[in-house]
């Protein structure tokens, strides 16, 4: 059977062999994992109708009912060491939102550092995993995890999400499928992997217009500990600058941030 996502890529699209789409899987992300320590090469895009065990950051699962939604994973082997790769989910993040853009006319926020925001609901999020050449220092292989709301509506998510998730359906009024998401979304992700190193400064000086986490009141959890304080910036690898409320200045590169005003956060 013809692959519908595919079919709707030009017919030299470079990846255009490379892309799986699944009935159901655990988790893309999982599955796009094996596949990567298996050798499968960069450029490999797995897309699931729906997922059984869909996962976050921080541990937390993601909500992905049948065909209400984009479930999607590439993997990229990046030459390069690892650090030069800290900006990577910003980079994935300004994908989501110009295959978004694309689509529906309606460009998506970012709470940092990978949470997709319309409406000041969350649309989608990001989940990035590196694996790394214990060798030659190198990276071996990056997951990328995409997951974005479309087509449901409110009842259709778990009472606990209902006042803090959006879909494109809830935002925009119009149904979109996730086929014609992933098309716009890989399309994007193959031209983010031509520029992940020449394109960082200008892709994170958009990044900073989408960030909405900029110039809010914000907490940090980070190891057990909260702390509170002002988002300033992004910095030149995709860490927020964050002004505690001693005064001082801190970059955070990791850790849960809360916006105030956010989902509930007060
Ligand atoms: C987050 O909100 O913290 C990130 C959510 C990432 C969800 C996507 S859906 C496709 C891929 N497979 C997963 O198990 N997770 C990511």
């Amino acid at each position: 059977m013809v692959n519908p996502i595919c079919s709707m890529l030009p017919e030299d699209f470079p990846w255009g062999s490379r892309i799986h789409l699944f009935d159901c899987l655990p988790s893309t992300n999982d599955y796009a994992k094996e596949l990567a320590r298996q050798g499968a090469p960069h450029g490999t895009v797995i897309v699931a109708d729906m997922q059984t065990a869909g996962r976050g950051r921080m541990g937390r699962s993601f909500h992905a009912p049948k065909n209400q939604g984009l479930y999607l994973s590439l993997i990229l082997r990046p030459e390069c060491p690892p650090d030069q790769l800290m900006h990577l989910t910003c980079a994935v993040a300004e994908a989501a939102c110009n295959a978004v853009e694309q689509l529906c006319g309606i460009r998506p926020q970012i709470k940092w550092i990978n949470d997709l925001i319309m409406g000041s609901k969350k649309l989608g999020g990001i989940l990035t995993e590196l694996s790394v050449d214990s060798k030659t220092g190198r990276s071996d292989w990056a997951v990328i995890g995409i997951g974005i709301n479309c087509c449901q509506d409110r009842s259709d998510f778990p009472p606990e999400l209902q006042d803090m998730a959006t879909s494109l359906l809830l935002s925009t009024g119009s149904g979109y499928s996730p086929y014609s998401l992933a098309c716009a979304l890989i399309r994007e992700l193959y031209d983010l992997s031509d520029q992940l190193l020449s394109g960082k400064d200008e892709m994170l000086k958009q990044y900073r217009q989408d960030c909405l986490t900029i110039g809010k009141e914000i907490s940090v959890s980070k190891g057990g500990a909260v702390f509170h304080g002002k988002a300033l910036d992004i910095d030149r690898d995709g860490g927020l600058i964050v002004m505690l409320e001693d005064g001082t200045i801190q970059t955070v590169q990791a850790g849960e941030v809360s916006v105030r005003g956010l989902y509930g956060y007060v």
